[in-house]
């Protein structure tokens, strides 16, 4: 039978502004790569679209690098998957203008004119998506929110005030929200159970 193709976004984005300067975020990886390797497990044949992260590729599966976020979305759409589980954290928002050489600081100027980066995860095809949630407030219902717009199979909320949760850690504390408001908690685990859960949740 041939296998499924499931693809997974990791780890942060870069946005710059010229060569050595850009907006990005805290991501490390360590929650897409995990379930890079558990879909692997699992028997999918796996697309890893990963930012800027230094981990070790997971055995078997395919990864392609990227930057921006507008070099994510078009691997993504290349991977032409059946599944898309978005880990990556995304900047919404990339500097207007890139500059080729380095600004000087009398060139820079005190703001920052931004535009829209393209929603990922909302504007993609695949038949089967599983979003995240990173909130510092109320993490189901944004969760739900971000669910229902954009069309997703569930969403995985975390609370990433919580030390031992979210950002740079090896483990995770998540709730599976689905679309018609149910919610399952898991408590503290490692993100490789978090993502052998998740796998779990698609295979039902
Ligand atoms: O990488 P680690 O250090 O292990 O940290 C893991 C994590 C905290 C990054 C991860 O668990 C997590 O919560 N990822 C989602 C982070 C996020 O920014 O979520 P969001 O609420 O901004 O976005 C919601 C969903 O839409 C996410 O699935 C995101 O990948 C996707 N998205 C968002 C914006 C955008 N322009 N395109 C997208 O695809």
């Amino acid at each position: 039978m041939k296998k499924q193709r499931l693809v997974v976004t990791a780890g942060p984005t870069r946005e710059h502004l010229d060569p050595v300067r850009f907006l990005s975020n805290p991501s490390t990886g360590k929650m897409g790569f995990a379930i890079a390797k558990a879909a692997v497990e699992a028997g999918y044949e796996v697309v890893l679209v990963a930012g800027p992260v230094a981990l070790k590729t997971p055995k078997d599966v395919k990864r392609v690098d990227v930057v921006s976020a507008r070099e994510m979305e078009k691997a993504v759409t290349d991977a032409a998957g059946d599944i898309l589980i978005a880990t990556a954290a995304v900047a919404d928002w990339r500097p207007a203008h890139c500059s080729m050489r380095k600004l000087k600081k009398g060139e820079m100027g005190g703001t920052l004119a931004l535009v829209r980066n393209p929603d990922i995860l909302k504007g993609s095809t695949i038949p089967l998506k599983i979003g995240f949630a990173a909130e510092t407030g109320d993490p189901v219902a944004e969760a739900l929110r971000k669910c229902r717009e954009k069309k997703l199979a569930f969403c995985v909320a975390n609370d990433v005030t919580q030390k031992d949760a979210g950002f740079g850690v090896s483990t995770n504390r998540v709730i599976f929200v689905k679309p018609d408001g149910s919610c399952t908690k898991l408590p503290k685990l490692s993100k490789l159970s978090v993502a052998r859960r998740i796998i779990a949740e698609i295979g039902k």
